[in-house]
């Protein structure tokens, strides 16, 4: 997979794919991220990419025209890909929506500034507007690093054998079991005895109960119509 990311601030990226399963996939060849700079893309000597809005009004406007250029560029090189503008306004990302991203040969983020860019980038360049969550950064470069790691951490053979994205919280539609590792008790905290008991199937049990109680309690959002006690749910 291939990721091109373009930003006004491409330091905001320094170490961020330097690290952990990000680092490793980008080793083995797994996925090529490249940070662009926008203003490479303007053609006036001020290397400006914003101006007034029309119709008034406070703050500035990113102008379309190096964004065109940028993505058109980029384009040139490879895979059409599939550009994506960093927005409060976009879909908000979960985790169906990352799957459908990491299946994509090439995405191409943009980082706009928040204070807007030209609706003509939305019309016309972009195929899509993600959100990472209900509230505002002052820019979209944020927002990209998480998009990122999400989207790497699906690529096949990013992450290690011994973990897995079958048993994640969301993977199955629900949170993740609690986990303990040694001691067995912790300044007076014990481990519950059922996961000391070797009783496997039980143990299995115990932790799909867990994950449902804890989903109901804490994002009953997630469960289907609000009620846990279905076939589905209890199927293991
Ligand atoms: N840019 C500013 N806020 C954002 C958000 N919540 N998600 C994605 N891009 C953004």
């Amino acid at each position: 997979m291939r990721i091109d990311i373009v930003s006004i601030f491409p330091p905001m990226f320094a170490g961020a794919f330097d690290h952990s399963i990000v680092k490793r996939a980008r080793e083995r060849g797994i996925v090529r991220i490249d940070v662009h700079d926008l203003r490479a893309h303007t053609t006036d000597r001020h290397r400006s990419v914003d101006d007034e809005p029309y119709g008034g009004g406070p703050g500035m406007v990113m102008t379309p025209e190096p964004w065109f250029r940028a993505v058109e560029s980029l384009r040139e090189e490879g895979e059409r890909g599939r550009a994506i503008l960093m927005t409060p306004q976009g879909r908000r990302l979960d985790q169906r929506i990352v799957r459908e991203l990491a299946a994509e040969e090439r995405l191409i983020l943009l980082c706009g500034r928040y204070e807007g860019v030209d609706e003509r980038v939305r019309e016309h360049l972009v195929d899509d507007e993600i959100s990472i969550g209900d509230y505002v950064l002052s820019g979209g470069e944020p927002a990209a690093v998480v998009l990122v790691d999400a989207v790497v951490r699906l690529q096949a053979g990013a992450l290690g054998s011994a973990q897995s994205t079958v048993e994640e919280s969301f993977s199955d539609g629900l949170l993740e079991y609690p986990q303990y590792t040694r001691p067995a008790e912790f300044r007076g905290w014990s481990v519950p005895d059922i996961l000391l008991s070797g009783h496997h199937a039980e143990i299995v049990r115990w932790r799909r109960r867990q994950q449902i109680e804890r989903t109901r309690l804490r994002r009953p959002d997630l469960l289907p119509d609000g009620d846990a006690d279905t076939e589905v749910l209890d199927a293991n």
